[in-house]
């Protein structure tokens, strides 16, 4: 029987995390997966410190490869230092070698890069694969919003999940005990109707088809077989196209997904919603440079609470208004990702952080995370562009006080001492 190849698309701090939560799995579950790991790495140059406990005197501060430097000391230095990764995480810059024969992809990077990957990806994939998105973010296109995890998915023509939680990425790599959120919800595949020759070695595991012009989503002409009759993340009835995975592999559902990210430090509870743990990962992130602005004008915890609150209605709301047929409520409220989240994002994330310290400082968000974060990106500032030009495009900005209100101040159009009056109408004056 063939195993599973696993490949994680990007390497920051959650990335490389992700890498070494993967690798120490596929470690202990040899029977499923592959032991190797390719981490696909966007190649940069970095170079080691006097300081560093990698520094070579025969290399000195001379540039080297990132990811040269991360299979030769197996730590990546610059997105998640101080962390030795497994020897089986192997660092990759070539996107198309580290995807190929792989039949899970953990796509982990900042949101703005999806497109870019899809598209380079398109064609050379295992068209039995299944994915996995990371990502916390919103595409938002002319044609409305849509999840990375839909994104990617029809750009790939696979099905793909997401994992989102109260996940601060260092804590984890420290393998300090936190939990997640997976939700994972394909369609069910007929393999008898739609056969895909048994493989005889991965190397013969490549599309057959031009995945560039096949949808995922069909119209649904059979109604009455309601096996392959399957709801998306929108609720669309549709009927998804998708290559079952050939018998002689490990079947790729819940169990086997819980057994690729599980660790005794980082709990997993398999759902369904897809739009709730999505959504909620991105639209907390909003809700975080809220939180920033308002601790660092000195408001305390009082204003911190509250406007975890209006974030976490404004998140529901969304959630109904655009995902409604399959948002679930519940896991915006009881799921890590979640109300968790929401918490963890407004204590110690990087958003909340670098909100905070722009506000101390007086300059903007965008001037803090260039000085301070040495390559890592904010996803808050963006999302709430997004999500803004979205709400924007169809009148109903005022519904949404606190997301607006953000990006007003991110924008310089209000101050922080604006937003109580701008969420006012939150109030019940009844
Ligand atoms: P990061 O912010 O630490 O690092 C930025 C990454 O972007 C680096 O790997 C860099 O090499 C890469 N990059 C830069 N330019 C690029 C380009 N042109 N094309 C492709 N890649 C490029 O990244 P991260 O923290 O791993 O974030 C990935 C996702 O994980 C985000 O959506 C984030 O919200 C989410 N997330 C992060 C954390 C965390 O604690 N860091 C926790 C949970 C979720
Ligand atoms: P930041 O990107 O704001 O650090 O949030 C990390 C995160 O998503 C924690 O769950």
């Amino acid at each position: 029987a063939h195993r599973h190849k696993v490949t994680v698309i990007g390497s920051g701090n959650w990335g490389s995390t992700i890498a070494k939560i993967v690798a120490e799995n596929t470690t202990a579950h040899p029977d499923v997966f592959e032991p190797e790991v390719q981490m696909w790495v966007y190649e940069e140059e970095v170079s080691l410190a006097a300081d560093s406990p990698h520094y070579d005197p025969a290399v000195g501060d001379a540039k080297q490869k990132l990811t040269a430097v991360i299979n030769k000391y197996h730590e990546n230095v610059k997105y998640l230092p101080g962390i030795r990764l497994p020897a089986n995480v192997v660092a990759n810059p070539d996107l198309i070698d580290a995807a190929k024969n792989s039949t899970i992809l953990v796509f982990n990077l900042p949101h703005q890069f999806i497109d870019n990957i899809c598209k380079q990806l398109r064609g050379h994939i295992v068209p039995y694969a299944r994915a996995i998105s990371c990502i916390k973010g919103v595409h938002v296109s002319d044609d409305g919003v849509s999840l990375f995890s839909e994104w990617i998915g029809d750009g790939l023509g696979i099905y793909c999940g997401a994992l989102s939680g109260a996940n601060i990425a260092n804590e984890i790599a420290a393998e300090k005990w936190c939990a997640t959120t997976i939700a994972y919800d394909p369609p069910p595949v007929d393999a008898s109707r739609n056969p895909t020759p048994r493989t005889q070695s991965p190397a013969h595991a490549q599309p057959k088809v031009d995945l560039s012009i096949t949808p995922v989503v069909a119209t649904a002409t059979d109604d009455h077989d309601e096996a392959l009759v399957h709801k998306d993340a929108r609720g669309r009835k549709s009927k998804v196209k998708l290559t079952p995975v050939p018998l002689d592999f490990p079947p790729l559902d819940h169990r086997t997904f819980k057994s690729l990210f599980r660790r005794p430090y980082f709990h997993v509870r398999m759902v369904s919603d897809v739009a709730g743990t999505s959504l909620g990962g991105a639209l907390k992130n909003i809700v975080a440079l809220a939180a920033g602005f308002v601790v660092g004008k000195g408001w305390g915890d009082n204003a911190k609470s509250e406007i975890c609150r209006l974030g976490m209605v404004e998140m529901i709301k969304f959630g109904k208004a655009f995902f409604g047929q399959t948002v679930d409520t519940a896991t915006f409220t009881v799921e890590s990702a979640g109300m968790a989240d929401l918490v963890t994002s407004c204590s110690s994330g990087r958003n909340f952080r670098c909100a905070k310290m722009a506000v101390e400082r007086g300059v903007t968000v965008e001037e803090i995370e260039r000085t301070e974060l040495n390559g890592q990106m904010l996803q808050g500032t963006s999302t709430a562009k997004e999500v803004n030009s979205f709400l924007k495009t169809r009148g109903l900005e005022h519904e949404y006080p606190l997301f607006t209100a953000v990006i007003g101040v991110l924008e310089g159009r209000h101050s922080v001492d604006e937003i109580p009056d701008l969420v006012a109408e939150e109030e019940d004056w009844d």
